[in-house]
């Protein structure tokens, strides 16, 4: 790991009126597309593996193995799926990544529709974020008017806006909603790549995973590989927030820690200390300032105890209540469970009730125990991986910050942690 920033995605952002096609086709967008036209869809497949890059999604499986999945010898249509529904908390890459630089999602969708037979794609896009809807609309409309998209490459594009719900990120669940049906998962086997949308083979890949192709196509396997690690090769977004003097996206080498990120970002505010973060938004196993050096990539984040998960690295000072913190990601979870699987909608419905006792300082004695036990019933035996998630930030809560639970047995989370002590707040001159 050498550069301290590789950026790739983000290099243009800041160019006057980035996200239109003149000022992305005048640095040089679209001549990936036409590399790739002149490939066949094997070759592009062997491209993107051969690179390894790894979804972007939050599991790190690698993309071109996915693309590969996709059998070749049926009639029936293919499908490619772009997964813009970004509502984990705490992750907040695709968003800026699809307002900067709409074009380069509509290429690499163009390109990864080639490279597994697909004539249709769909960018599945939260619907909350309609500035981000329209601006998608307006690229996809000029990609059609230049020939990017249609009859010449052979692929149509519809963005479909989203109703806001969580679980529709969850790739089965997001199928069902595309199809017109309420969003819960399905069960697997078949599996998308078999049967997907309108059970046919589908692929469904990350907003930046998809958007990371034309560069790949561009500068090839070695300049690829030259970043990041040996089993997670490349660039990616970081997303830097919390209690950090300049929160935003870093755009790094996978490998890359937590501390070269804060000294990149100008460290913790002023007055802040870390006292623990998220490698991968909240449901992703805690980590805490001993854990500055460990490497971002996926075996890194994996060996240090947590997951890499959307690289949306949370960042929390001495001024943060644990116990609240956990409780304000469980209300979340529970908020947004399906209710498909009795675990995780009654789980995560016991567990608030818990932790919010505990957070009023009126925990009961054995509470502790109850919470584990509680995800010791959830983890590993809901229908998909919110029940999972959902549990992440408790158990590794207890296990960082015990004594902060025990105190809920008597002592109210805003007595220990007033939030008017918040650096958030001194810096703006509130509370003082
Ligand atoms: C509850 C839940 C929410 C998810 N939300 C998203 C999301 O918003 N965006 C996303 O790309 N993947 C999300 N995922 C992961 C997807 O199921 C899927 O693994 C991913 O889109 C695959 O893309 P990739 O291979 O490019 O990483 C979510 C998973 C779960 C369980
Ligand atoms: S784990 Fe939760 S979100 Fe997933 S299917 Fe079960 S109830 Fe639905």
């Amino acid at each position: 790991m050498t550069d301290p920033l590789t950026p790739v995605l983000s290099a243009d952002w800041a160019d006057e009126r980035a996200w239109t096609l003149d000022a992305y086709t005048r640095r040089g967008g679209y001549a990936a597309l036409e590399t790739a036209l002149a490939m066949t869809p094997a070759d592009l497949i062997a491209l993107v593996k051969n690179a390894n890059l790894r979804g972007r999604g939050g599991a790190g499986f690698p993309t071109g193995m996915k693309w590969s999945f996709i059998p070749t010898d049926t009639d029936k249509p293919k499908y490619l799926v772009v997964n813009a529904d970004e509502s984990e908390p705490g992750t907040c890459k695709d968003i800026p990544l699809m307002m900067a630089s709409p074009h380069t999602l509509v290429e690499g969708v163009i390109i990864a529709a080639r490279a597994i037979g697909a004539r249709q794609a769909f960018i599945y896009v939260r619907g909350e974020v309609l500035h981000v809807v329209r601006r998608l609309r307006a690229a996809v409309r000029e990609a059609y008017e230049a020939g990017h998209l249609g009859e010449r490459t052979g692929v149509d594009l519809v963005v479909h806006a989203g109703a806001g719900a969580y679980i529709c990120g969850e790739e089965t669940a997001l199928l069902d909603s595309l199809e017109g049906r309420r969003g819960q998962p399905r069960l697997r086997p078949p599996f998308p790549a078999v049967e997907g949308l309108y059970a046919c083979p589908t692929v469904i890949n990350n907003v930046e995973s998809i958007a990371s192709v034309p560069a790949i196509v561009r500068g090839g396997v070695a300049w690829f590989q030259s970043m990041g690690t040996e089993k997670s090769p490349g660039f990616t977004l970081y997303s830097l927030s919390g209690h950090v003097a300049r929160p935003g996206q870093y755009e790094a080498p996978l490998g890359v820690t937590l501390r070269e990120l804060l000294d990149m970002g100008g460290g913790m505010r002023p007055g802040s200390e870390l006292k623990f973060w998220t490698p991968g938004g909240s449901s992703t196993p805690l980590l805490t300032a001993e854990h500055l050096d460990v490497p971002l990539d996926y075996e890194g984040v994996g060996a240090a105890g947590s997951m890499l998960g959307t690289k949306a690295l949370q960042v929390f000072d001495q001024t943060t209540s644990v116990v609240r913190c956990v409780l304000r990601w469980t209300e979340f979870y529970k908020h947004e469970s399906c209710g498909k699987c009795t675990p995780c909608r009654e789980g995560t419905w016991w567990l608030v009730q818990v932790l919010d006792r505990l957070n009023r300082g009126a925990g009961r004695s054995g509470d502790i125990e109850l919470l584990q036990e509680l995800c010791g019933n959830v983890l590993g035996r809901s229908f998909c991986a919110l029940g999972d998630g959902a549990t992440s930030p408790i158990t590794s809560g207890i296990q960082h910050f015990r004594e902060e639970f025990e105190a809920g047995l008597h002592t109210p989370s805003w007595e220990l942690f007033p939030p008017v002590a918040s650096t958030l707040f001194a810096a703006e001159g509130v509370g003082a």
